[in-house]
């Protein structure tokens, strides 16, 4: 958009100016138009403030016009004491707007605290009526008799998500809310790149069929590597992915094109080489085998919760799991499991 700005506003200015010189010189009104809003164009592509203006110089103004049109909410709430007796009615009119961090829609369960910095929300209970005696930042300890680390577990976490699926600043900004809001970040299958770690939010590494940072050069499971980033303070939970949602029998494939030496470094592979990821672990085949490796990543990962993920599709297969599990009394720290809908996530 840019350049054809400066071609067609540049091809524009010389031909009024030819018509202003050799026809009428009533095109030099034109010329002047022309001239202002190439000015304006060209002050639109420097200024750092609005990227969709540097983007779109001019027509990148139409942005403000059509917010102007945007439906707004009215809303407000009234604040009362603590006997119930209102005080004050608050106003919280808003427009919806996420990328200006405001409301884009009306959550119910969560909402902008207008006193203290951030969200409140309001859990569910049984008994809503003694407010002040429930437990307004529920956690769920992760960690049973083989578990060495217990974890204190948010019920709002942030789904695995892998750098490279993910952007940069995407991964690092998750972090970032999840050091704020004392959540964790499941990194997803594509390992722990430096932007899980910069901002000291908490982890929970995911490891799949491809075993990216803890894989050797054969692509098989290798125990070094793994230990390694298991024992990263950040890291909190161990979560082997067996399956997910979104791509029912399929495993991944990372293209050549995609497999920059960044990418190559973060999951121990060879850059520019297309990396599949197979449908299935080849660290383990039977039910008995995934809880025995369960077993030892735990281990290896002196005693971090270690669990699972997968998406259910025949039950037999998850009766069996819990079958080896109590049969061998060895058992995950936690199970997490994926909607069978599809969903999201990038699949082949
Ligand atoms: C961009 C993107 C990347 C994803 N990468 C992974 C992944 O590496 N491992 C995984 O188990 N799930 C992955 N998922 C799936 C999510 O973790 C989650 O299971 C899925 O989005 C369904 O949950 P939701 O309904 O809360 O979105 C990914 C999803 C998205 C949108």
């Amino acid at each position: 958009m840019r350049r054809s700005f400066i071609i067609v506003s540049t091809a524009l200015i010389l031909l009024t100016l030819t018509l202003a010189i050799y026809l009428n010189p009533n095109w030099f009104v034109i010329l002047g138009v022309i001239l202002v809003l190439t000015g304006l164009g060209y002050y639109d592509m420097v200024q750092t403030k609005h990227s969709i203006m540097r983007i779109y110089p001019v027509f990148g103004r139409l942005r403000f016009l059509m917010e102007e049109l945007r439906p707004k909410i009215y809303q407000y709430f009234i604040e009362s004491d603590i006997d119930g007796r209102p005080i004050n009615r608050v106003d919280r009119s808003t427009i919806y707007q996420r990328a200006k961090k405001e409301n884009d829609t009306m959550p119910f369960g969560t909402q902008l605290d207008v006193y203290a910095e951030g969200y409140e929300w309001m859990c569910h209970s049984i008994a809503p009526k003694n407010f002040k005696l429930l437990d307004h930042n529920p956690r769920v300890m992760i960690g049973n008799k083989d578990c060495q680390q217990p974890y204190s577990c948010s019920i709002y976490n942030v789904s695995a998500m892998s750098y490279g699926a993910l952007s940069p600043n995407a991964v690092e900004s998750m972090n970032g809310g999840a050091k704020i809001g004392g959540f964790a970040q499941n990194t997803g299958e594509g390992g722990i790149s430096p932007y899980h770690l910069r901002q000291g939010g908490d982890l929970i590494w995911q490891i799949g069929t491809g075993y990216f940072g803890c894989r050797s050069a054969d692509g098989n499971f290798n125990e070094e590597l793994f230990r390694q980033k298991a024992l990263l303070p950040q890291v909190k939970m161990i979560e082997l992915k067996i399956s997910q949602g979104a791509k029912p029998g399929h495993g991944g494939i990372l293209p050549a094109a995609k497999n920059t030496p960044e990418i190559a470094a973060i999951r121990n592979i060879t850059p520019y080489t297309e990396v599949d990821s197979p449908p299935y672990h080849t660290a383990f085949g039977t039910p008995r085998e995934l809880v025995y490796f369960i077993q030892r990543l735990r281990v290896l990962a002196d005693g971090k919760p270690v669990g699972f993920k997968l998406c259910i599709g025949h039950k037999s297969e998850f009766i069996s799991i819990c079958k080896a599990m109590m049969e061998l009394n060895i058992y995950p720290d936690f199970i997490t499991v994926d909607g069978a809908e599809g969903g999201t996530g990038a699949a082949p």
